[in-house]
């Protein structure tokens, strides 16, 4: 095996992008190898005793060590600009590890309601079986963060933007709060990914990963990561390889090539969206937009000190019309879209129209989805790489639809 190159941030993003992590195999050839092995071979009975001790470094069992996954895991730490880095079978497998880690009974979670639905669910249905307690407080209200912390509090855990809301908390504050208690913070940074945004160098203690989304970007795998110091890192590697969410090689090899083009398409689908978020600001039938860098966003002026654009994904509320049933609004919308795909997915090059309220956030309790704003005249839109003025003229056409027209 060759050695692999780890720029250590020496190079722009761009370029760590494409040739951080890499290694080659005896046959030295250019497109990194699938290592499709569940174990690997040892020279001697020595060099088993070693690798297993920690002595030698070399692979052992696929779901602890493989080449492509350990590409995968150089390369997104190189991109966060974090020491480590450590891959799981899907986002969620990402958020769990993270728990099983750095929770006991007894102890607390300090988070927000403004999270992904399954992450709330974990928490809420999962978590507490275990005796792990959930505070939650507003996710943009660094005062109530401060004032909620208490002995028990071991983790703050926020998304920032928010899903599906692009509500924005302070990483700076955040992270001042969590070093002041000495608790460890973690942000999800699916909807910015590095390109746009890295929690690390806000003093964040962990970045955790869908890689399922943007990092993909083709819709093609299910994957997570967390990325931070190494202390902690190592910590969560010796959980996931003794429980087993570990990230499959074929998944590992895709990502590591996404990766390579995570640059180019984040800023072309940003700045698509940012057109089109305007655009739908204009529209007579939308009572509000949520997107970063519209400066209707209560957040805005923190989303441009903290990320490089806004991101991919919109939310916007249709306008209330009570004389219509509940959903009704936004599924005639989400039917009759021509390009947008109807999918729960986000962070694909094909743009997707989403109804959280009755999808991806219809398992939380009415009180949560509330909390959360999440309500059923809200639909989230994931920008992808077509048209931007092909996009708006389908959403156009969708807005205008009645029945009568047919
Ligand atoms: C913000 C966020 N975090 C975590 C997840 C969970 O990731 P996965 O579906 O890869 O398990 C999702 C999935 O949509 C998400 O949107």
């Amino acid at each position: 095996m060759k050695k692999k190159l780890v720029s250590k941030n020496k190079l722009k993003f761009e370029t760590r992008a494409v040739r951080d992590g890499s290694f080659r195999s005896g046959a030295n050839e250019h497109s990194e190898s699938l290592f499709l092995t569940s174990s690997f071979m040892f020279d001697s009975a020595e060099q088993a005793s070693n690798r297993f001790s920690g002595l030698d470094a070399g692979m052992i069992y696929s779901r602890f060590t493989n080449p492509n996954v350990q590409m995968f895991e150089d390369r997104l730490a190189s991109l966060e600009e974090g020491d480590a880095c450590v891959a799981t079978a899907s986002g969620m497998s990402a958020v769990l590890s993270v728990c099983l880690t750095f929770l006991k009974s007894g102890d607390e979670i300090l988070t927000t309601p403004s999270l992904f639905g399954a992450t709330l669910q974990l928490f809420d249905n999962v978590l507490k079986k275990f005796n792990v307690s959930i505070k939650y407080v507003s996710l943009i209200d660094l005062q109530e963060w401060e004032n909620s912390v208490t002995k028990k509090t071991k983790i703050m855990y926020l998304e920032t933007p928010s899903n599906p809301l692009n509500q924005i908390a302070d990483l700076n504050g955040i992270a001042r709060i969590a070093k002041k208690f000495k608790i460890i913070s973690i942000v999800d940074n699916c909807l910015c990914t590095p390109a746009i945004q890295k929690p690390l160098n806000y003093g964040i203690d962990l970045v955790l990963h869908s890689a399922t989304k943007f990092i993909d970007g083709q819709g093609r795998v299910l994957a997570g990561a967390i990325i931070g110091k190494k202390k902690l890192i190592n910590q969560i590697k010796t959980v996931v390889r003794t429980s087993g969410p570990a990230l499959a090689p074929f998944n590992a090899w895709i990502l590591f090539r996404s990766l390579e083009t995570l640059s180019v398409r984040m800023n072309a689908q940003s700045h698509s969206a940012r057109k089109i978020a305007s655009w739908l600001e204009k529209n007579a039938s939308i009572a509000k937009v949520f997107y970063p860098f519209l400066e209707s966003n209560p957040q805005h002026k923190i989303a441009k000190n903290q990320q490089l654009m806004g991101g991919a994904v919109i939310s916007f509320q249709l306008k209330n019309q009570n004389d219509l049933k509940k959903n009704y609004l936004a599924w005639r919308i989400i039917n009759n879209v021509k390009i947008f795909s109807n999918s729960a997915n986000l962070g694909d090059t094909r743009s997707i129209i989403t109804h959280p309220y009755s999808t991806t956030h219809s398992r939380i309790t009415e009180t949560f989805k509330k909390k959360s704003g999440v309500n059923h005249l809200l639909i989230r839109l994931s920008i992808g790489l077509e048209n931007t003025n092909d996009l708006i003229s389908d959403l156009d056409q969708a807005l205008n639809y009645r029945e009568s027209d047919t």
